[in-house]
């Protein structure tokens, strides 16, 4: 009897985190973000946000970001100046 209780804990638990899981990874992403990870990190690993401020995203966005329109580089550093 007991064991069988534990059983469904189990269950109850895997469902919860499969839930949650699923809410983090289609958690919606801005224009930004998007623009973010689908021009700069085709080379290196997505930077956090928070690694540099805006004089120096602004720098590396120039520096990276040659085939990009100024529209995007804008929203790109917008988003990682604040990002959400
Ligand atoms: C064509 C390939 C390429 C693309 C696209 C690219 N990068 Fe890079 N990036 C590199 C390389 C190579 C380095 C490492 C340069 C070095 O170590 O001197 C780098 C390094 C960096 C660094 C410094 C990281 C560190 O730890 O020193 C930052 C910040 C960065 N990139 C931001 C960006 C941003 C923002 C974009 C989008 C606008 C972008 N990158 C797109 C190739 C790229």
């Amino acid at each position: 009897m007991e064991r069988k209780l534990l059983h469904w804990w189990f269950v109850a638990i895997g469902l919860l985190v499969l839930i949650y899981g699923c809410q983090t990874i289609s958690r919606e992403m801005s224009p930004g973000e998007m623009l973010y990870r689908a021009k700069c990190s085709s080379c290196h690993s997505v930077i956090a946000t928070s690694s540099y401020d805006r004089q120096e995203w602004r720098l590396y966005i120039d520096k990276y970001g040659k085939k990009m329109t100024d529209d995007e580089k804008r929203i790109v550093l917008e988003y990682l100046v604040k990002p959400d």
